[in-house]
């Protein structure tokens, strides 16, 4: 079932977009670095040769040549800038999930992968997704340090409790692959292992139609109405906390004179520990809801606030939170 070649893979199948990617820089660097130690190697023999003592000659004392010590400062120097930038530009593409990415939820716990589509299908250790499509995975950890690793994506991104990281891939052939967890987690740690399923986007079709509970927003807009957040929280007129509407993604001030994007992490934060940043104009008059939420919900009620971004694509009312403090600016 699981893709691999051999018994002994050296080198995992590639079948996300960034793998080229990585394994470029990977073969660029391995040869690099056989090179080097290829020349270190070299003039070791051949200098241990030619300058070998021999007796009644005297040693020569050399004290010093500017244009060597330039030439190999300033030419590893450029070696190591093209690591550096080619390094960067890798890693700044598996960084940053492409607009419009499929969103998956995932919460690790000693010692499985729970997953959640937005569109409400629920997993355990295995993660259904269409071939072409660009994923983005938003994750946390109901307990430990966790590590989100699926060798034939080259992606490996830590899942930490308290907060959410995110990674992204789009698949780029159709198979079963390995995921990992990568980080020392417990006693089952080597056995918090899963895979993920690549479709042709009609067979995942197929694969979507059955078992949701409905939209992971739809869950999320109830838990909202079922914690009262609505009382506060007021579409409609002005409340005592910010109107959500248009709020994900969009520039919030803050009391302090600090700008922070409401995210997912912003909005995480904020239901947790509201006192952590309070939106201008506003009183620190909301309750913690620690401990009162399961991730999944925490989940829900994130994607339920960004469906009401989602109605109003482009700009939409940009300053909805902040308006009530524009006024002290
Ligand atoms: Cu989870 Cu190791």
């Amino acid at each position: 079932m699981i893709q691999r070649a051999g018994n002994f893979p050296l080198w995992p199948a590639r079948a996300s977009t960034t793998a080229g990617n990585v394994d470029a820089l990977f073969i660029f660097l391995l040869i690099l670095t056989g090179m080097v130690t290829l020349l270190i190697f070299t003039c070791l023999l051949y200098f241990a040769a030619r300058y070998r003592y021999r007796a009644n000659v005297p040693a020569e004392q050399i004290e010093g040549s500017t244009p060597l010590e330039l030439t190999w400062s300033v030419i590893p120097l450029g070696v190591f800038l093209v690591i550096f930038v080619w390094g960067a530009v890798v890693y700044f593409k598996e960084r940053t999930p492409p607009r419009d990415s499929t969103e998956v939820y995932v919460v690790a716990k000693q010692w499985m992968w729970k997953l959640e589509h937005a569109e409400g299908q629920r997993e355990i250790n295995e993660l259904h997704v269409p071939v072409g499509r660009d994923v983005k995975l938003i994750m946390t950890s109901q307990d430990v340090i966790h590590s989100f690793f699926v060798p034939a994506f080259r992606i490996k991104q830590d899942v930490l409790p308290g907060r959410y990281t995110t990674t992204w891939f789009r698949a780029t052939k159709p198979g079963t692959y390995h995921l990992f967890c990568a980080e020392y987690c417990g006693t089952q740690h080597s056995g918090m292992i899963g895979s993920i399923v690549v479709l042709a986007p009609a067979q995942y079709e197929t694969w979507m139609s059955g078992g949701s509970t409905g939209p992971l927003s739809a869950t999320g807009e109830k838990v909202f109405a079922e914690l009262g957040c609505a009382t506060c929280h007021r579409s409609d007129a002005q409340g005592r906390g910010p109107n959500l509407q248009g709020l994900f993604g969009k520039p919030v001030r803050l009391q302090d004179g600090r700008t922070v994007v409401a995210d997912e992490n912003y909005i995480r934060e904020s239901i947790l520990d509201p006192g952590a940043k309070i939106v201008n104009g506003y009183k620190p008059v909301m309750p913690t809801f620690q401990g009162l939420l399961s991730e999944e919900q925490l989940n829900a009620l994130v994607a339920y606030l960004k469906s009401l971004s989602a109605t109003k694509p482009g700009e939409g009312n940009a300053t909805a939170s902040t308006a009530q403090g524009s006024q002290v600016e």
